[in-house]
């Protein structure tokens, strides 16, 4: 299993490319099962772990996907299959978002319930209501979920909680569907709009996508279509925090403010300088942040994503901050890992008060889930002497050649086989 050996304490210096945006990529790629058309897919991370296990989900349904930098090709090979194999699901659990296409096409669909992971329980239930609401029944057997529906119906449908995951999922499913359905406290991430765009070309009509009601009206049959993937705004936020908590100075290229407003804020209230233009953030820090407390909130709130590496900027605060975790309930993982560099960390429920030190210094630590890795990857930056991060795999699920990117901004790190 890789490591990465980083010798920390030197500011991010220089300009650094933000990728595709991951959690866009990964709906709009199985977006491609609504329709039999050829589907061309731009600025794809190809090279993230979560996209390689999209790549097999889609050939195991049926699809056939050729990969050339970060563009995408989605072809049929003939009929899908409505089953999703386990194997696939349980490396990641957005292969459930199969589920919305895949019944509303054929009216039938197997997929494994995922299952828990280190941050939460993460039930599927607000996907499957959505479904029932739109006609669909569901059995379960020997731990997956079959629902079927001789044929989907349009409807009006209100989501107890704004899932992500949920509102993507029915968005799909509605897209497929004749007939009006309105999705009533939907997500309101930047995704949520990109995957609209995406079906709106797939020849569906989406108002609303990226606000809190969305309505499409769907065709049994949609067309092929060609679209290019946001910025990831998580990347973004965990490079801007990175240079932040190093005291740096970095451009990132291809990033977009408008999708960071909270995070900006709180970054700016901490004693950052930061402008942005068209397609560019600078960021410059020159002191120790002032401490500022977080709440994570669904969209436009500040993201759980962000969470951790926020936490890993606070541990060098002058003062005492709050980070409150509302949106999963179990995401400090990262706080006992951060105390091994000598950050102070009182978790108590779903709140952590850190009180800040002048500095951390390096240890060997253990990444235990995607942003988890990102807020050691920060710490360890900052910190002085040498870090070893252990299970480096989680960071590779959603940060494209990382050490490239931060080397190339004078951050010292390499990869250990
Ligand atoms: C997506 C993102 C993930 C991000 C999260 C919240 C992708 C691939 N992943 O995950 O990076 O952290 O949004 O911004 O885009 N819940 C239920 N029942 C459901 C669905 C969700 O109780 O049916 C709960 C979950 O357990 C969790 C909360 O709602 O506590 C948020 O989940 P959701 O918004 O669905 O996140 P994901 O789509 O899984």
């Amino acid at each position: 299993m890789d490591r990465l050996i980083i010798e920390g304490g030197k500011p991010l210096n220089g300009t650094i490319m933000v990728s595709g945006a991951k959690n866009a990529a990964l709906p709009i790629l199985i977006a491609t099962l609504l329709t039999d058309e050829p589907c061309v897919i731009e600025n794809v991370p190809s090279t993230l772990r979560d996209l390689r296990t999209t790549f097999r989900l889609l050939e195991s349904l049926g699809k056939k996907v050729v990969v050339e930098g970060s563009t995408v090709r989605v072809f049929s090979t003939g009929s899908l299959k409505t089953q999703a194999p386990y194997e696939i699901v349980k490396q990641m659990r957005a292969s459930v978002l199969a589920a919305g296409p895949l019944l509303a096409r054929f009216g039938l669909v197997r997929v494994p319930i995922p299952g828990g992971c280190a941050i939460g329980l993460r039930p599927i239930d607000i996907h499957l209501k959505g479904f029932e609401a739109m006609g669909a029944r569901r059995i379960a057997d020997q731990g997956d979920i079959i629902m079927s529906a001789p044929r989907l119906k349009a409807a009006a449908i209100k989501l107890r909680f704004p899932s992500v995951g949920a509102t993507q999922n029915l968005m799909m499913a509605a897209a497929a569907t004749p007939g009006k359905t309105t999705i009533v406290n939907a997500a309101r991430e930047p995704e949520m709009e990109d995957l609209g765009k995406f079906l709106g070309r797939l020849g569906a009509t989406v108002r609303g996508a990226g606000t809190s009601t969305v309505t499409i009206v769907g065709k049994p049959k949609l067309n092929g279509a060609r679209h290019t993937v946001i910025p990831d705004r998580i990347e973004a936020g965990t490079f801007l925090l990175a240079c932040a908590a190093t005291r740096g100075r970095v451009r990132l290229q291809g990033a977009q403010a408008a999708h960071l407003g909270s995070v900006l804020a709180a970054l700016k209230k901490a004693g950052a300088q930061i402008r942005s233009g068209q397609g560019w953030i600078e960021l410059s820090m020159e002191r120790r942040p002032k401490a500022v407390s977080i709440a994570t909130k669904p969209y436009p709130g500040f993201p759980t994503d962000l969470q951790a590496p926020w936490m890993s900027l606070m541990t060098l605060c002058t003062g005492c901050a709050k980070v409150t975790e509302t949106v999963f309930e179990n995401r400090f993982l990262h706080a006992a890992e951060l105390g091994r560099m000598g950050a102070q960390i009182a978790v108590s429920g779903r709140t952590a008060v850190i009180a800040g030190q002048e500095c951390l210094s390096g240890a060997p630590i253990m990444a235990s889930d995607i942003r988890a890795g990102a807020a050691l990857l920060v710490a360890g930056l900052a910190a002085k002497g040498r870090t070893t991060i252990a299970r480096v795999y989680h960071i590779d699920r959603g940060y494209e050649v990382v050490e490239q990117k931060l080397s190339g901004a004078g951050a010292r790190l390499e990869r250990q086989a």
